[in-house]
């Protein structure tokens, strides 16, 4: 059997170019790493967005940019600032279940919009030098809105489909829907990688578990892969086989070198270092005490003290 597709989950605000390279040198294992999303902002693609998409900053590292849009203009003007960096890589978000871009008919909002979908297939193709893929949601509101716009979907240019099997409007909550899943896996016509709550994955059988899900683990035939967030957030060491106590300790020296060098201010270079371990899987109390520090001597001496329980 091939071995399963691995993709790491874009998360905004936590895996920045500096962690998805400390993960990519520390631990490997994964095929590629998508971006948090590019966005228009006040009319302007975000520079904030395009300074971690600098391809200087993910030199050596599988990147996915990701592009959030609401029409083809937009997925346009998105497009040309990322292939003027180079890329020839991009993923487009139609899952983000965040208010503000649902209302403005992007992310999972899109999938209520199949004209809109429809532009950006027509975009995608003046575009033959770039390999797209899509990430997206059952729908917003229902199912239904995602078996609208799949045929629009089988149209598109695409390498694959990642699928999270939940509507916008549950956000996270609730459990993910395999029979759905599946519903939408038989009518694309596209690859589809699976995303949402794994927890652990044999990379040689693709097999996986997830969380809080009775039937684990769970074998969706004719999957390419699976894509994973808050799971190697929290083991980050999962793909690579590597020492979990190991792996921490290159990757927090890699994210804190960083931090030390480019970050000036106590309380931004502690917010960054905190990010790192939020969904880290380690002792409650040690973890407690990371968290709490304000001053990046308590900061120092909880991590110490925590790698004696790691
Ligand atoms: C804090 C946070 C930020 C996220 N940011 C993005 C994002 O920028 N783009 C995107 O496509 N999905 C984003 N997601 C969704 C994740 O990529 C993923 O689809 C979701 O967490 C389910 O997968 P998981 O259970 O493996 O984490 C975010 C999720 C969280 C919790």
């Amino acid at each position: 059997m091939r071995r399963p597709y691995i993709a790491f989950a874009p998360l905004q605000g936590y895996t920045s170019a500096v962690y998805r390279k400390a993960h990519h040198e520390c631990v490997g294992g994964v095929d590629e790493y998508y971006t948090p999303f590019v966005r228009i902002e006040h009319d302007e693609v975000r520079r904030k967005d395009l300074r971690d998409t600098d391809p200087e900053r993910n030199a050596g590292v599988p990147t996915v940019p990701q592009v959030i849009a609401r029409d083809g203009e937009e997925f346009a003007r998105l497009c040309d600032a990322l292939q003027e960096q180079g890329w020839h890589r991009i993923d487009l978000n139609m899952g983000c279940p965040f208010p503000m871009q649902v209302h403005a008919g992007r992310g999972s909002g899109l999938l209520q919009h199949p004209d809109c979908v429809a532009e950006i297939e027509k975009e995608m193709r003046r575009r033959p030098d770039v390999v797209f893929s899509v990430k997206m949601r059952l729908g917003q509101e229902s199912i239904d809105e995602g078996l609208r716009c799949m045929p629009i979907l089988n149209d598109m240019p695409l390498t694959h489909i990642i699928l999270h099997p939940r509507l916008g409007r549950q956000q996270y909550k609730g459990t993910p829907d395999l029979e759905s899943f599946i519903q939408l896996h038989e009518l694309c016509r596209h690859p589809m990688v699976y995303n949402g709550d794994v927890a652990e994955i044999d990379t040689a059988t693709g097999k996986f578990s997830i969380s809080g899900y009775p039937n684990s683990p769970v074998n969706i035939p004719g999957l390419k892969g699976v894509m994973i967030g808050r799971g190697l957030l929290a083991k980050p060491w999962m793909p690579g086989g590597k020492d979990p106590h190991e792996v921490l300790q290159n990757m927090h020296y890699a994210i804190l070198s960083h931090v030390t060098k480019n970050l000036c201010g106590e309380s931004q270079m502690i917010s960054h270092l905190h990010a790192f371990w939020e969904y880290v899987d380690i002792p409650r109390k040690q973890k407690k005490e990371i968290m709490k520090s304000t001053t990046l001597q308590r900061y120092n001496e909880a991590v110490a003290s925590a790698f004696r329980f790691i």
